[in-house]
């Protein structure tokens, strides 16, 4: 039971794309955060087992394993992050292992036998540099027959008119979406009423996540609405000209006619408005 995923994890961990943020690069230049190997050790292994990471870093392998009840080993060549796993791991003060071993000399064991292993995960999908992944379905989904391919989310909190939060905790940013600080609260409401109660899809680009690890994208209702593209449109926003993203072109346009169209009605004689 301890080792069981629910049908929800299953789902997520199993799809062709995983969401979560990055982790600020302090004490290692390049560490993973921890729900990477959080999802993977509890898709391939069971509690109790011995997880193996060959290049330990800042131990977050290690860290995962231990919060997941499996044991874990790490190899790390370099001596300056003995300090730096040790903190990570609470060693030797830690109460996450049941029988810690921090081995500085480790001994020139020989390679490891992989033939003892009771199972091995192949990866059954060969990489081709020509391939667009973005248009790859990896993995497998419980109930295939009544799922959709599209992954869908609702809006949970809109915090500004770019940054969003998502069912399941996902924190978006619209790309392209500059902010008028003036026209904030308007934005915001046109946010909200546009996504309330409708379900949500999205779309990236080459540029993953910003610098606070907030996933960039273009966000779509299920009826395919542009929301990236109402929202400039609607003019309460402004168009984000300095960065390079596939639908620039697209924004820059929709804002200038957005601004034509607002001149255009200002200058109306009153007696055409009405
Ligand atoms: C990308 S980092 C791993 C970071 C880790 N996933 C984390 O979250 O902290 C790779 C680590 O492998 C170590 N490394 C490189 N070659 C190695 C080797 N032959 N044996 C053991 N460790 C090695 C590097 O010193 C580096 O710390």
């Amino acid at each position: 039971m301890e080792s069981k995923l629910t049908r929800e994890e299953w789902n997520e961990y199993f799809s062709s794309h995983w969401y979560f943020p990055g982790v600020k690069q302090s004490e290692h230049l390049a560490m993973f955060p921890e729900e990477l190997p959080r999802r993977l050790i509890k898709m391939f292994s069971f509690a109790g087992e011995t997880v193996f990471d060959p290049f330990l870093g800042s131990g977050t392998t290690s860290l995962a394993a231990s919060r997941l009840n499996r044991n874990s080993i790490g190899y790390e060549i370099n001596p300056d992050y003995i300090p730096v796993i040790k903190e990570k791991l609470g060693f030797p003060q830690s109460d996450l292992f049941n029988a810690v071993e921090f081995c500085e000399d480790f001994p020139d064991t020989g390679a490891l036998s992989f033939d003892v292993l009771p199972y091995r995960y192949i990866d059954p999908h060969r990489l081709d540099k020509k391939t667009d992944i973005k248009k790859q379905t990896y993995g497998s989904k419980i109930d295939q027959n009544t799922a959709s391919r599209e992954e869908f989310y609702s809006v949970k909190e809109v915090l500004s008119p770019n940054l969003l939060v998502l069912s399941g905790g996902l924190r978006i940013r619209l790309i392209g979406v500059k902010i008028v600080p003036g026209t904030k609260e308007e934005a915001i409401s046109y946010l909200r009423e546009k996504c309330r109660k409708r379900r949500v899809f999205l779309r990236f680009d080459t540029e993953q996540y910003d610098p606070d690890g907030n996933r960039l994208c273009y966000l779509y209702l299920d009826n395919k609405t542009f929301v990236n593209l109402h929202l400039i449109r609607s003019g309460f926003v402004e168009v984000d000209e300095e960065s390079e993203y596939k639908h620039k072109k697209k924004f820059v346009g929709a804002r200038k006619n957005a601004e034509r169209v607002d001149i255009e009605q200002r200058d109306k004689p009153v007696s055409t408005q009405l």
